[in-house]
């Protein structure tokens, strides 16, 4: 039997890992921790409810008593709770992002030293943490890290911790760093899943400061099958990038549009908006081939990933329309100044 704990599986790359690892590790038994706050959704994985292989605890990582408790039983630990939304992470609230994604990971990384536990402990992060990168570089690993956001300083910091404890005393850390993804689940706060369910209800699509940044797109899938290689084939207290590359780059604007184009809908949706992410970085790139000596590749074009995406989104109005209410219509209206449909 394989123990694993997940923290945030009921999250958007959370909930795809938790299927997926139990779909491929029969051996596999999945503890998900949870504090369920705005983005968490128990319905992400309400198909796994009668498994005798899944367990949900709704908890926090930053409570030390049942962190202990929980990590003790472990194989292996990866850890997805976090705060992820820039747009979100406003100086005014970055104490909450550090709280998570620093603070937490240093939770669950001081349980496991005092249990004295040999788990693999797998930090999951983000490309965002070496900043905006001018063309055609692609930073390793090792590049000089460049936040931008209270959000990806966070992350870098999470990250940080994560190592520290593997150099200080020898624990089985792992950093993953990955580019954007898209998918089924994904909280419709980010660019694809708002522009999808936006585009449904005829809705304006806010697209930023000339739709001119460029992001690299990773289908979720994708990014979970790097995950479980680097819990079985990683090296301990390595960082790995994990990126689709692709070739060409897309920038906001042409991805919006391919969207438009699948979805059935005119471009008069695009509704150009300056000004509401300060700081906002231009492009993100890695490089991606210490995971890809690993045997890695991604699987799904973006194209293919998107309209898998897009015909998610229109067989599941029963999953987004409840979330685009309460909390997410107050954030929407502060954040745009303009009404999300309910
Ligand atoms: O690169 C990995 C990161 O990808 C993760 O670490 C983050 O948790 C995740 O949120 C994502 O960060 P981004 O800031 O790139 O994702 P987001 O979907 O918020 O924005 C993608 C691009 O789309 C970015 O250039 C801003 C733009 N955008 C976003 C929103 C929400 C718009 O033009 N309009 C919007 O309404």
């Amino acid at each position: 039997m394989r123990r694993v704990l997940v923290t945030g599986g009921c999250g958007f790359i959370g909930s795809n890992f938790v299927r997926m690892l139990l779909a491929e590790e029969p051996a596999a038994h999945v503890v998900n921790l949870d504090l369920l706050t705005y983005a968490g959704n128990p319905r992400n994985l309400e198909d796994l409810e009668d498994s005798a292989r899944y367990r949900f605890v709704h908890g926090d990582v930053r409570d030390e008593v049942l962190a202990e408790e929980l990590v003790r039983d472990a194989d292996w630990i990866v850890n997805f709770a976090a705060e992820t939304h820039v747009d979100r992470s406003t100086p005014a609230k970055a104490g909450e992002f550090i709280e998570t994604n620093v603070y937490g990971p240093y939770v669950l990384l001081d349980a496991l030293r005092r249990t004295q536990n040999a788990a693999r402990f797998l930090q999951v992060g983000t490309d965002e943490v070496y900043g905006s990168i001018s063309p055609p570089a692609r930073p390793r690993e090792d590049a000089f890290l460049n936040p931008s956001s209270p959000y990806s300083a966070s992350k870098a910091g999470g990250d940080l911790q994560a190592l520290g404890f593997h150099r200080m005393l020898g624990m089985d850390v792992i950093v993953s760093r990955s580019t954007n993804n898209y998918g089924p689940y994904q909280y419709p706060e980010k660019l694809l899943p708002l522009f999808i369910t936006n585009a449904l209800q005829d809705e304006p699509l806010p697209l930023y400061d000339g739709g001119t940044q460029i992001r690299d797109w990773l289908w979720v899938d994708d990014h979970c099958q790097a995950l479980l290689l680097l819990l079985r084939e990683g090296q301990a207290g390595e960082i790995y990038n994990v990126g689709a590359n692709q070739e060409p780059e897309i920038t906001n604007g042409e991805l919006t549009r391919i969207l438009l184009r699948l979805l059935g809908k005119p471009e008069s949706l695009i509704h150009p908006v300056d000004g509401l992410r300060p700081g906002h970085d231009q492009r993100y790139a890695v490089d991606t081939s210490k995971v890809r000596a690993l045997g890695w590749a991604p699987s799904v074009e973006l194209e293919e990933g998107m309209e898998r995406t897009v015909a998610w989104y229109q067989a599941r109005r029963d999953w987004w329309e409840p979330i685009k209410s309460g909390e997410y219509r107050d954030y929407y209206r502060r954040h745009y100044r303009f009404e999300a449909k309910g």
